[in-house]
């Protein structure tokens, strides 16, 4: 179960008025006309499932593989890897998921040690098909692996792409599986497309709850069941002047590559110029609790009034430690906690927090996990994409290109052609 607590001026305009309407008729039909595809994933996917099951039925290595390597970078990466930090704990195999994401070599070096043909499947992502981080590493590991596309390597490894794209003409030419993604649907909306969906199978992961608990949320919002979104959209859209920092205060390390896939999302999906041709965004932030209760809290207490805070927690973590009733000499002031579990700590942590955020007048509301789980984390999924689509369709701008992030391309491509 996902649970949105709504205590405060996010919510105040609880009657739907125009603004909101025209959102929702506007997400309504980007998702009745197939022009956005991400909406009708959580059925569409079942598809991808179904032809993983029958193709690795075929070919076993890939599921007795231990370490699932995905190379892929943005949203090629960040969905996948987000779930994975979620679950990674519950998993009862050994297996690993590693991301090859950027173009760091220690980090490249590291990774490509713990490699062994053997006993790994490869999946390579990338929408384009030709971002240079992604393709530039994979070359590193064909060669590290001396990995011989003629021969049986080939069964370890999968290609993700779009339709026609020159990395689904290299898996056509050397005969390697392929699974595209719809082309209505943008790398940072794309993670229950096959690009979440192809790692998190043959980690083992119940991805059919993952679509379950995505589908249901996304239903429930074409239902009008789900109208906190629009208020919440609507408050961040009028208010985006003055509040134009959203922070997402997660309460679990589990939760940090979630933050990381949540900055992608809002930032480059919000962050344009709009039809008017003024430069529009929200500015999101991802903080972890309690650790930056040390560091970035006092800014949100005291600092300019430009935040709003969206606080995220797991109930039950279904794993524990209790804080021994250990009482030290000169430090007993900290005594009264003994006894209590750390779930029952960081839970009380960051409610304490969000009351003293609201008490020093900043916007903030809670989402809850009871548990990290598929079908929530699902959910949680659907519940941010859904607002970023209707944030963008108030905000007057393209919520699913990034024009702005090409002009670095070209400047690297010239760098080296040069
Ligand atoms: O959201 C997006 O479209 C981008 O962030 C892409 O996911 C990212 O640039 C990676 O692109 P590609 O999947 O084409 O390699």
């Amino acid at each position: 179960m996902i649970t949105f607590h709504r205590p405060t001026h996010f919510y105040e305009t609880l009657d739907t008025n125009h603004v909101m309407e025209d959102a929702f008729a506007k997400v309504q039909h980007e998702c009745q006309s197939d022009e956005i595809g991400y909406y009708k994933l959580p059925v569409t996917s079942r598809e991808v499932i179904r032809e993983l099951q029958a193709y690795t039925q075929d070919n076993s290595v890939l599921l007795e593989a231990q370490t699932v390597v995905a190379v892929g970078i943005g949203g090629s990466s960040l969905g996948a890897k987000a779930i994975d930090s979620l679950l990674r704990h519950k998993r009862t195999n050994a297996k690993e998921l590693i991301f090859f994401e950027n173009s760091d070599p220690v980090d490249i070096v590291s990774k490509l040690k713990k490699l062994q043909k053997e006993n790994l499947a490869l999946i390579l992502i990338s929408k384009s098909g030709g971002t240079i981080e992604t393709i530039s590493t994979f070359k590193a590991i064909v060669a590290y692996l001396d990995f011989d596309f003629a021969s049986d390597d080939a069964k370890r490894l999968i290609v993700i792409t779009d339709p026609d794209s020159i990395l689904s003409q290299f898996a056509q030419e050397y005969g390697i599986k392929e699974f595209t993604m719809p082309s209505n649907v943008g790398g940072r909306f794309s993670v229950l497309s096959a690009v979440g969906i192809v790692p998190l199978f043959l980690m083992g992961y119940d991805v059919e709850a993952l679509l379950e608990g995505a589908g249901s949320l996304i239903d429930r919002f074409f239902e009008r069941q789900e109208e906190h979104l629009l208020q919440k959209a609507y408050y961040l859209y009028t208010n985006n002047q003055t509040i134009s920092i959203n922070v997402l205060f997660a309460y679990s390390n589990l939760l940090e590559d979630f933050s990381k896939w949540y900055v992608q999302l809002w930032g480059e999906s919000l962050g344009k110029i709009d039809t008017q041709g003024n430069r529009v965004g929200l500015t999101p932030i991802g903080l972890t609790g309690s650790v930056d209760q040390h560091s970035f809290l006092q800014l949100i207490i005291e600092g300019p009034r430009n935040k709003s805070v969206t606080f995220m927690n797991i109930d039950d973590f279904e794993e524990d430690i209790t804080i021994p009733n250990i009482s030290l000499k000169r430090i007993e002031k900290t005594d009264y906690i003994n006894g209590n579990s750390f779930g029952k700590l960081i839970n009380a942590q960051c409610d304490a927090t969000m009351q003293s955020v609201m008490d020093s007048g900043v916007v903030a509301d809670k989402i809850s996990l009871s548990i990290a789980n598929e079908e929530n984390i699902g959910a949680l999924i659907a519940y941010f994409e859904l607002l970023t689509s209707i944030t963008g369709a108030m905000m007057g701008v393209n919520t699913y290109n990034q024009p702005g992030v090409e002009l670095g391309k070209d400047i690297l491509v010239k760098k080296f052609q040069a």
